[in-house]
């Protein structure tokens, strides 16, 4: 099904809605309100790179269809989904996140959903099809793959970055559940974060059609809370800080920022090649060409991207760019994000110095 125009495409929705209990008017208000909330939101921006990406090369291919495309979305869903976030075939362009890319039969009544590690999950109705595209690409297992044997500390050049790609809110939150983080062999995991029943569905926070978090249906229980970002209900110091009541996102950054200190450091001391991170460019960890440990003019292009991987490396740089690509982690599993933050930052700890002993893992 393709929509020439909001108005066709509100007709074909409200058909599909004939047996829900909208009395006709309502119903017509209900969905233009729906349509313009859609229309505002990042599903709907055909401009954006997520969905004009493939625009030279005519079409987009299957590997990246399932998740850039409604007509994408609904084939993997209508077929048998046992190679993950792939279709055989490519897709025409031009289709984004439409109003039939979640409400097709195949979408509402979805339940079982495959995760990049190979392990299949059952979610209710809305999170399941949001899980589909907001899994992300790799996970624990495409990591030790890549790394195989190699010794730990030894740069080789059979290693590339390992990317988690992006908006992985459907991995942060099933946790170990779904390992989309890289877990470290030996340590244990948070699970999904269920948070209270009453916002457990991605839907129960984000309005499926804009996508906004409403903070009023937050401050019902974290009273007095000034955003989402400053909610905290634990109890613990895991940054160190001495300050408990500043939001759980809080902790997160902290740590994100010195697992950026300790990747630095180690790639100039173990691996010998100075690195830089840059968040907007494509493989986002380059070769620090002047080593002022910031991203200077012309470092962040493909043919300078880093090279010098190790295998301890590879894992951090894979976590910190996990929780770097999920601007709500602390919302979507907070402990999950904090652990694999810390366990990063105490493995880097084995070979070069990284001061933990103020940090507590949850
Ligand atoms: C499992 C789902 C999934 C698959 C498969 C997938 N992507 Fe994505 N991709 C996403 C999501 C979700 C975003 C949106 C991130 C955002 O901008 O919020 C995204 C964003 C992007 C962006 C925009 C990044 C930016 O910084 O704006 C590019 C480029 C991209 N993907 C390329 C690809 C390519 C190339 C493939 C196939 C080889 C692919 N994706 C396959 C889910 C997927
Ligand atoms: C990203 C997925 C997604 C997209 C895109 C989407 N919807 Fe929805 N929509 C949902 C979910 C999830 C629900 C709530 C679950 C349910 O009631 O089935 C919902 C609910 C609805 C409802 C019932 C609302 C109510 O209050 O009873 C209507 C009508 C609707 N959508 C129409 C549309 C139209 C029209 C479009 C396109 C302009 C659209 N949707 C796009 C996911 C989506
Ligand atoms: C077919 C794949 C697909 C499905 C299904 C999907 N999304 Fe997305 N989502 C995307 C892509 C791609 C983007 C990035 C779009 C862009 O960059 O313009 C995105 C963006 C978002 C954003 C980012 C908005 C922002 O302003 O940063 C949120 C939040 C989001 N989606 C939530 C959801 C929820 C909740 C659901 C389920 C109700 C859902 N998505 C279903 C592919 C999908
Ligand atoms: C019905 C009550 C309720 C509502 C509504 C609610 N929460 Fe919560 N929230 C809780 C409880 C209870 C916990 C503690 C759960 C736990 O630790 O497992 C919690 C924990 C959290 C945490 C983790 C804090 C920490 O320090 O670990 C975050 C973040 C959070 N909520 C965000 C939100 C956001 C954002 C919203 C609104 C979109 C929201 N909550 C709505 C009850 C609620
Ligand atoms: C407890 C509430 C809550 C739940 C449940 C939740 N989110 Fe979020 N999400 C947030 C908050 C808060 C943000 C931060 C942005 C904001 O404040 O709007 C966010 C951000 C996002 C973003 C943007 C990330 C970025 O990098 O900017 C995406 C995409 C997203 N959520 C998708 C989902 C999906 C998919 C699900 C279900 C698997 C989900 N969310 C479940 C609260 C929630």
């Amino acid at each position: 099904m393709t929509f020439h125009t909001p108005a066709l495409m509100v007709m074909a929705i409200a058909m599909m809605f004939t047996t829900a209990a909208i009395a006709q008017d309502s119903g017509e208000s209900l969905l233009t309100e729906i349509t313009e909330a859609w229309l505002a939101s990042r599903h709907a921006d055909r401009s954006s790179e997520a969905f004009t990406h493939w625009n030279e090369d005519g079409e987009v291919p299957g590997t990246c269809a399932v998740c850039h495309s409604s007509i994408g979305l609904r084939e993997y869903l209508q077929g048998p989904m046992d190679t993950v976030g792939m279709i055989a075939s490519p897709v025409m362009l031009g289709s984004v996140v439409d109003c039939a890319t979640c409400h097709s039969a195949a979408a509402a009544t979805l339940t079982d959903v495959p995760f990049p590690s190979g392990v299949h999950l059952t979610l209710g109705p809305g999170a399941a099809v949001c899980s589909v595209c907001h899994q992300g690409r790799a996970s624990t297992q495409a990591v030790d793959a890549a790394t195989g044997v190699l010794a730990l500390d030894d740069v080789s050049a059979e290693l590339g970055f390992v990317n988690s790609h992006y908006a992985v809110a459907g991995a942060t939150q099933q946790g170990s559940a779904a390992h989309g983080g890289y877990e470290y062999p030996g340590n244990t995991y948070a699970g999904p974060f269920t948070h209270v029943a009453e916002t457990t569905s991605c839907i129960s926070c984000h309005s499926p059609h804009s996508l906004e978090v409403d903070l009023n249906s937050c401050t019902a229980c974290h009273s007095g809370a000034a955003s989402p970002a400053a909610i905290r209900t634990s109890q613990v110091d895991y940054d160190g800080d001495g300050d408990i009541t500043e939001g759980i996102a809080d902790p997160i950054s902290s740590l994100h920022a010195q697992l950026g200190t300790a990747i630095a450091r180690y790639a100039s001391e173990v691996a010998a090649a100075p690195v830089v991170y840059a968040i907007g460019a494509y493989p986002y960890f380059f070769n620090d060409t002047n080593a002022d440990g910031a991203v200077s003019d012309g470092e962040a292009v493909f043919p300078n991207r880093y090279q010098s991987w190790t295998p301890r490396l590879l894992r951090a740089a894979y976590n910190y760019q996990f929780v770097a690509q999920d601007g709500g982690a602390f919302a979507h599993n907070p402990h999950y994000a904090l652990q694999l933050l810390y366990d990063s930052l105490a493995d880097l700890g084995e070979a070069v110095p990284v001061d933990i002993t103020p940090l507590t893992r949850p």
